[in-house]
């Protein structure tokens, strides 16, 4: 569960405008230059290949610049999305992948405000849910989730763990290990798979992040 106290810091507070704040993040800094940057999403790509192959629709949650989107066009999965508050983040990876960008439906929208965002077999979160240090927020990203993977489909989330950074992008965040994400939840999602990872940031930092993956079973 998420011992954040919810009052304290920006993402507690009513004035944070969550929007503003990651424009600006993605205006001012380099797409490589970000703490979270891999180069390879390899955790991400092989947690995803391990529960869905080739022509199942995957959702990229909070999927800002990442190379993810371009891995996944690569291995065939269809149809492919990626949504993030940040416009500007979209654009980055729009502009990168070119011609073969056409391909995804880009979502500009903050995951806990959007309505249906459509149906997808896989629901990949990497550093994003641990933002959520409101519970309201929360329980309105598990309501989409629910809504969005069918029964039978997976969810491939990761966030900092218990003892990982208590900060991500100056904001505080809440930290998981597998059996907390899948709490969070909820008894519709069954946890079939975890791990933990140690990411190594551009400054060279290490941050240790906790993978679930929970398999939607009503
Ligand atoms: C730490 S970055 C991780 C980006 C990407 N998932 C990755 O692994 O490279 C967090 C991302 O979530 C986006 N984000 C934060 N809060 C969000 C929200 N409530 N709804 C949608 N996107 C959000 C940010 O714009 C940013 O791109």
């Amino acid at each position: 569960m998420c011992g954040v106290d919810c009052g304290a810091g920006p993402s507690g507070d009513d004035m944070f405008d969550r929007r503003e704040h990651w424009e600006t993040v993605y205006r001012t800094k380099g797409t490589t230059d970000v703490s979270w940057f891999e180069a390879e999403p390899e955790v991400s790509r092989k947690l995803i290949r391990s529960v869905a192959s080739g022509g199942s629709g995957v959702i990229d949650v909070g999927g800002g610049a990442s190379q993810l989107v371009d891995r996944l066009l690569a291995d065939g999965y269809s149809p492919v999305a990626v949504l993030d508050v940040s416009a500007t983040a979209l654009e980055h990876a729009r502009r990168r992948l070119g011609e073969v960008g056409r391909q995804v439906q880009w979502i500009v929208g903050d995951v806990t405000q959007v309505g249906d965002v459509g149906r997808f077999d896989v629901w990949h979160d990497r550093a994003v849910f641990h933002f959520l240090t409101d519970p309201e927020d929360r329980r309105k990203y598990v309501a989409l989730a629910k809504r969005t993977i069918p029964v039978g489909g997976h969810l491939v989330i990761g966030t900092f763990a218990p003892d990982g950074p208590e900060k991500c992008s100056g904001l505080e965040v809440c930290r998981y290990d597998a059996a907390g994400l899948s709490a969070e939840f909820g008894s519709d999602f069954q946890l079939v798979q975890e791990m933990e990872h140690i990411h190594h940031t551009p400054a060279g930092k290490l941050q240790k992040f906790a993978f679930a993956v929970l398999r939607k079973n009503r």
